[in-house]
């Protein structure tokens, strides 16, 4: 797929204000810091079409791209931030559940997973939770490049061997590196492929 045009549309902190184009959609979620906003920029070949920070907490709203005049994309804010205080972090993890919950345009959902760590208890919970709501979502390795291309390999294929304690099947996953561009086609490819797919819905 080709990115004629990836365009900032609004942010905020409640599903039913956000666009009502019925146009399909994908949302980026992961701890904070895993690097969604790099990976959305990434993808885009835009240096700052969505904030990033070597900071965690940097992404507080629901932040809509209109791509290609087609499709949106969602940069949320990251879960498991243990520096924001309780109170804030049980609104932000309300409206993170809204936005999955009400979110009608939503095809499919990009859980991001640092590729040097082994599953976190905050991550299968997510995907639980994902589950349980039957949201479509693939797993998406960033940050390939901190870690050899031999020792990636192995990193990989453990933690998917992991999951297998949870799940009898596995989610598509993608390796990515937003520093070198790893992944990128092969990602726009899977999208395009759905954009597709689901064209009959959203006539
Ligand atoms: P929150 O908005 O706080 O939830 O974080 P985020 O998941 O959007 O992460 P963000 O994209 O802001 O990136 C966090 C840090 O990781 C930044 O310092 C990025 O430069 C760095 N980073 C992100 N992706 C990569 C990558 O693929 N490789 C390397 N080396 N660094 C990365
Ligand atoms: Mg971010």
């Amino acid at each position: 797929m080709k990115i004629k045009s990836a365009n900032f549309v609004m942010s905020n902190s409640n599903v039913t204000k956000a666009p009502k184009d019925r146009i399909p959609e994908y949302a980026f979620i992961g701890r904070s810091n895993v690097g969604k906003s790099s990976l959305i920029n990434m993808l885009m070949e835009r240096k700052d079409l969505a904030k990033t920070s070597g900071k965690p907490g940097k992404t507080q709203l629901i932040n809509h791209f209109v791509i290609n005049e087609s499709w949106f994309l969602v940069d949320l804010p990251g879960y498991g931030y243990a520096k924001i205080s309780k109170k804030k972090r049980t609104i932000f993890q309300h409206f993170i559940e809204n936005y999955f919950k009400e979110r009608e345009q939503l095809v499919c959902t990009f859980v991001l997973i640092d590729s040097r760590h082994d599953p976190q208890k905050i991550d299968i919970e997510f995907m639980q939770f994902l589950g349980e709501t039957q949201i479509p979502f693939c797993i998406v390795f960033t940050k390939a490049d901190k870690l050899g291309s031999s020792k990636i390999n192995n990193q990989i294929a453990s933690y998917k061997k992991k999951l297998l304690n949870y799940w009898e099947t596995l989610p598509q996953s993608f390796l990515t590196s937003s520093s070198t561009g790893l992944g990128r086609k092969e990602f726009l490819d899977f999208i395009d492929k759905i954009n597709e797919d689901v064209a009959g819905d959203f006539k």
